[in-house]
């Protein structure tokens, strides 16, 4: 789509990093914002701009996703970087972190390379990959640390498993120091949830499966803090889920150690029991939880204990998910139903539109910090890249498989109404999404 100077007139425009929420219009150009104010008062170009009109609607800066799967290389029935950033877009999102738990594992060089040169060539938004901590994602072996810092990547992690040696944690931790960039944790001690198929308690005992307690996700959390405060090195812990790992990360930063975390909108939005009819899309890794841990996750987020909202999309084909619960793959596809779950919360009046959009721009934004080149991101701050999501707050739409445009239709919410729709997503002043468009 076009490359015009784009003028974004009679939204509202949300912006948390400069403390804004009032009727403005935007204008993009080159790539970058070029002026924000008064509507009606936009700066005239030389070059007519196209108009976007936002009445009605939001605009705010595009989302950062701290935590996605592309799948690519190596599992390309499931996703690939052409099919999940246009998802993404689709969702909001202007930036992706992907995981490297694909197949060769981000572990070198060469597969950051194939991941950054595809996601250049075939992806319509910003990729950045995170590599893993041990090779081949074994937990034995430190990974090429360095290399991969050179190569790009944005953070470590063996996401998908948790790095049970904790030696070789506080060793990552060390490295990581020198890059500055953040060690990211999936917690879970893998003695408490072998064959565990989802939250422990009271349902799955009811179901006849296996429970994976909090307190496997806890013991770890509370292992990597302490390791963090150990080495000084920066730890983020992916996907929390539990009221108990709230508490940790809270008594950790009061404690001024370097801690940052991430909840996802499933384990904001869904209890436990959305796996009472075995259904294997709410099969997922942490595993849905209670009642009592949402409202801690929630008091989290409005506290600033939790930094970001991270979606952890993860897509399966439908093979992986048509079998019986105990032999389905853990995930939700999570892209495209993050806005509208999260927006379920606000219009509960659980949390502000403002907070919301917080900690999915600046909230990311700053967790990904020091990382030089990705500064500028996650605001409308006049010189920013231009990505900027256009949303309908009332829009409401029916998350069926065929209204979402990642291969992943694996999510608890199919046959479910959400209300929050985005309008138009903007990468790098291009209209990479718009609603209703093919
Ligand atoms: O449910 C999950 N799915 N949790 C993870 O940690 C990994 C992810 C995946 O890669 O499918």
């Amino acid at each position: 789509m076009s490359n015009n100077p784009i003028l974004i007139t009679g939204g509202r425009l949300i912006d948390p990093a400069q403390k804004l929420d009032k009727k403005m219009d935007l204008l993009l150009k080159d790539g970058h914002v070029f002026w924000l104010g008064e509507e009606g008062k936009a700066p005239s170009l030389p070059e007519a701009p196209t108009i976007l009109t936002a009445r009605g609607k939001v605009v705010c800066p595009g989302f950062i996703d701290l935590h996605c799967h592309l799948r690519e290389p190596g599992f390309e029935e499931k996703e690939t970087i052409a099919t999940g950033t246009r998802a993404g877009a689709r969702g909001g999102f202007t930036t992706l972190c992907c995981m490297p738990n694909t197949n060769p594992p981000l572990d070198s060089r060469a597969v950051v390379d194939y991941v950054i040169q595809k996601a250049r060539s075939e992806g319509v938004i910003r990729v950045l990959p995170i590599g893993c901590i041990s090779q081949g994602r074994r937990g034995e072996g430190l990974a090429e640390m360095g290399e991969l810092a050179e190569a790009g990547v944005v953070g470590y992690s063996d996401d998908g498993a948790p790095v049970s040696n904790a030696r070789l944690m506080r060793h990552a931790l060390e490295y990581s120091r020198g890059w500055k960039l953040p060690v990211i944790s999936h917690c879970e001690e893998i003695s408490l949830t072998e064959g565990g198929q989802m939250n422990e308690g009271a349902v799955a005992t009811r179901l006849g499966l296996k429970g994976m307690p909090a307190e496997a996700e806890e013991c770890m959390a509370a292992r990597d803090i302490a390791l963090a405060r150990l080495t000084g090195g920066r730890l983020h812990l992916a996907h929390i889920s539990s009221a108990g790992s709230v508490e940790l990360v809270r008594r950790a930063k009061e404690k001024g150690i370097s801690v940052t975390a991430e909840v996802t909108p499933h384990h904001l939005t869904l209890t436990e029991e959305k796996v009472m009819g075995y259904d294997t899309n709410a099969k997922v890794n942490p595993p849905l939880r209670t009642r009592t841990d949402i409202a801690a996750l929630l008091q989290g987020l409005r506290e600033g204990v939790i930094d970001a909202i991270a979606t952890d999309h993860a897509p399966h084909a439908a093979v992986d998910k048509m079998c019986e619960f105990g032999l389905a793959a853990f995930g939700i596809s999570g892209l495209e139903t993050a806005l509208g779950s999260l927006m379920t919360l606000v219009n509960q009046g659980e949390l502000e539109l403002g907070l919301v959009i917080a900690r999915l721009t600046s909230g990311p934004a700053g967790v990904l910090g020091g990382i030089p080149m990705k500064s500028g991101l996650g605001t409308l701050k006049v010189g920013s890249p231009a990505d900027v999501t256009i949303f309908d707050p009332k829009g409401e739409w029916l998350v069926s498989e065929a209204s979402l445009i990642s291969k992943g239709k694996n999510t608890p919410l199919l046959g479910t109404k959400l209300k929050g729709k985005v309008i138009a997503t903007i990468f790098g002043g291009r209209v990479v999404y718009k609603e209703g468009a093919p």
